[in-house]
């Protein structure tokens, strides 16, 4: 498999590209770093193998880490081609190693309203977090938990692993629709205990989430034991979802009501941060970060909130060096932050 960025089919953007005004996101596409193992100029769907390698103290077999194993010669075979075009045959290892694998049906490109048809390299990072949790603690063994924008669905899938429910939430029939593939894909590495629901939650919607005018037969809407049993969660991840200021505020808008009822919930949050040259300021700024920032205040900066402001968002950015990579085939790089975000609630927020 390769963890190069292939080069870009003539019709796609870099990755910075993203951060695009609404009036261009039908007409540009974008292409995420995340592409293992395509054929380049393939623009997708496509099914890519994700591997995570496991610990070497993690007795896996047998125990609640009894993930598929791959040995030499059931390695998958990748399509990819080196610097020269010429077709790259992975080596095989002299000994099996300990890794499971991740079906994970994807585009290589998109439009910005289909991005979440991409896997983004916060995907991985948050992914290597939530197993690193799993390894080394009890800490998300039955739990409920929630994932916003969850694109392909693979952090929450991972999850699914040790938690009791898990909501895979996005937005829009295409993305929900491929999530709820890669759900069935991946069946044989979901405990049957445990129940994974794909749902739209539209962070623009009003609350609570309502029934939708999805043509029957798609199941994407929420029942009202869903909804109960989503004020029991206590952990909600994202990956790559502050891109835009506009989605960032509804994105806030959403935590605060999910945040602010219910059981006490924490969110990971893994941001890629993307530069952008800004007319209005004459700089390259990191936009989208700097409208994150407006609505957490850093635990370790002592950050005052503004007169007048209530941030109730608290924030620790989280040592990702402390974080092993299980993630084989992508390059962490150093501009993807980790969040540990918690929500004061009225009489906590000082
Ligand atoms: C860059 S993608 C990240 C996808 C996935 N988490 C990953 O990292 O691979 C951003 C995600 O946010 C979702 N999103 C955008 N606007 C949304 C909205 N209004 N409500 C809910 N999800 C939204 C997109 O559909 C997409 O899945």
């Amino acid at each position: 498999m390769k963890s190069q960025p292939s080069p870009a089919p003539e019709t796609a953007s870099s990755p910075a590209g993203i951060h695009k005004e609404e009036e261009e996101e039908e007409e540009e596409d974008v292409m995420s770093e995340i592409h293992i193992g395509c054929p380049s100029k393939f623009t997708g769907p496509f099914i890519s193998h994700f591997s995570f390698s496991l610990p070497h103290d993690v007795d896996y077999l047998g125990s609640k880490y009894e993930y598929q194993v791959l040995d030499d010669s059931q390695q998958r075979q990748e399509v990819s081609l080196d610097d020269d075009g010429d077709l790259a045959v992975p080596r095989r290892n002299k000994r099996s190693e300990n890794k499971f694998v991740v079906a994970i049906q994807h585009n290589i490109t998109s439009s910005i309203p289909k991005v979440g048809l991409q896997v983004w390299r916060a995907a991985l990072v948050l992914s290597d977090f939530v197993l690193h949790k799993m390894f080394t603690s009890t800490e998300f063994d039955g739990i409920v938990a929630l994932e916003l924008g969850a694109g392909t669905g693979l952090v929450g899938m991972l999850l699914a692993r040790v938690a009791k429910t898990v909501f895979l939430t996005d937005h829009g029939v295409e993305i929900l629709e491929n999530c709820a593939s890669n759900v069935h894909l991946n069946s044989a590495l979901i405990p049957s205990k445990a129940s994974v629901y794909v749902r739209e939650l539209d962070w623009k919607a009003p609350w609570p989430p309502q029934q939708s005018n999805y043509p029957s037969g798609h199941s994407y809407v929420w029942n009202l034991s869903e909804l109960e049993e989503l004020e029991r969660a206590s952990l909600l991840v994202a990956a790559d979802v502050i891109y835009s200021d506009d989605l960032t505020d509804a994105l806030f808008t959403t935590l605060e009501r999910l945040m602010s009822r219910g059981l006490n919930k924490v969110l990971y949050l893994a941001l890629e941060k993307r530069y952008n040259f800004s007319v209005d300021d004459l700089d390259v700024v990191a936009n989208g970060y700097s409208r994150f920032r407006s609505y957490v205040r850093d635990e370790n900066e002592h950050d005052k909130i503004p007169n007048g402001s209530s941030r109730a968002f608290i924030g620790t950015r989280m040592d990702l060096t402390k974080i092993p990579q299980y993630a084989n085939e992508y390059i962490r790089g150093q501009d993807v932050e980790l969040w540990q975000i918690k929500y004061a609630r009225e009489e906590e927020n000082l």
